[in-house]
């Protein structure tokens, strides 16, 4: 049996890329399969790399537990945890850091990404990867569900392990479980926030509305599968409805893609109603989130310690 973990950095409520990209898998597997350890984490330290994300940090880790609870996580399950509540984390990050050779995180496609984009870039965003290796090397976590995106990252994670059992043999190997872009966001490309091509399951009907009558369509609806592929309305619609609703679906596009959107909005606040109510009743209560995220923290500090005090013997530093 294998530990498990997965990990959603905070920046928002997540939207519906999350939800069906990594929140229900999670629900899924851990029901169908058995595993020695199961880590949830909210990766609210990742979110800062983001200087604008320093305001409403707090609140953003407290959106993200909420809609895991709303889809129906039983916590009391897992090892569900803030990142900033263990610094032995960020200790973790430092031992990493001096392992892992600079000049290879330059080349890392995130980084890269950074660089044509921003005009300053701080070291955080540079040393983003190995604060993502201790996340997973402390909980010695063995199978990580992650984004296709991610991939690179966890590459990185399973070095430095090596590395470290190089001089002394403390971790296992991570092993990525990758799910491909199970819904695509409205644009056709991967579904993300600072995109803006999201979804938000969790925001208004008016909002909803408003973003699903974005999703860019071709110019005119065909049945053609290779046509299909390309429709990225269409996509959006199978990959929720499933494709057993195929038939349906493709009459709701005979009527037009005006039509298609509407009953695709329907569709979506139907499917979704209980948990927008129930994310509306944690979001309400701070004080049980917080109270789960305390627990959470407890549970995991005899991990942690044991993890780092391996690491510090082999670095002589204890
Ligand atoms: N970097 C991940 C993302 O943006 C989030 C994350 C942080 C994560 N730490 C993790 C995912 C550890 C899995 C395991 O999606």
């Amino acid at each position: 049996m294998s530990n498990f973990l997965t990990g959603i950095k905070s920046t928002g409520r997540p939207h519906l890329g999350n939800v069906i990209g990594v929140i229900y898998p999670t629900i899924f597997l851990t029901k169908t399969e058995k595993f020695k350890k199961k880590f949830i984490l909210i990766a609210n330290l990742h979110s800062l790399t983001n200087l604008k994300y320093i305001k409403n940090n707090k609140n953003n880790a407290y959106k993200i537990l909420a809609v895991w609870l709303a889809c129906g996580i039983d916590y009391k399950k897992f090892l569900f945890y803030r990142q900033s509540d263990l610094p032995e984390v960020t200790e973790l990050f430092w031992f990493f850091s001096i392992i892992y050779p600079y000049n290879r995180l330059k080349l890392v496609h995130s980084f890269k990404e950074n660089v044509k984009k921003k005009k300053t870039i701080n070291t955080g965003i540079l040393t983003y990867p190995i604060l993502m290796a201790a996340d997973i090397l402390i909980s010695k976590a063995e199978l990580v569900l992650v984004g296709k995106d991610q991939l690179q990252h966890l590459e990185i994670a399973r070095k430095i392990a090596k590395k470290i059992n190089n001089i002394k043999k403390i971790f296992p190997l991570p092993q990525a479980i990758v799910l491909e872009n199970l819904i695509p966001g409205t644009d056709g490309t991967k579904m993300s926030k600072t995109k803006n091509n999201m979804i938000d399951l969790f925001a208004s009907k008016k909002e909803i509305k408003k973003q699903i009558m974005k999703i860019k369509t071709q110019k005119q609806f065909s049945s053609n599968k290779k046509e299909l592929l390309k429709d990225n309305l269409y996509n959006i619609y199978i990959s929720l409805a499933g494709k057993e609703k195929t038939e349906k679906i493709k009459n709701n596009f005979k009527m037009g893609y005006e039509h298609a959107k509407a009953e695709l909005y329907r569709f979506i606040i139907k499917k979704f109603k209980r948990e927008r109510n129930l994310y509306k009743y944690y979001i309400k209560r701070k004080n049980k989130l917080e109270t789960i995220f305390k627990k959470g923290a407890q549970k995991m500090k005899q991990i942690v310690n044991y993890t780092i005090s391996e690491v510090r013997k082999a670095f002589e530093c204890n």
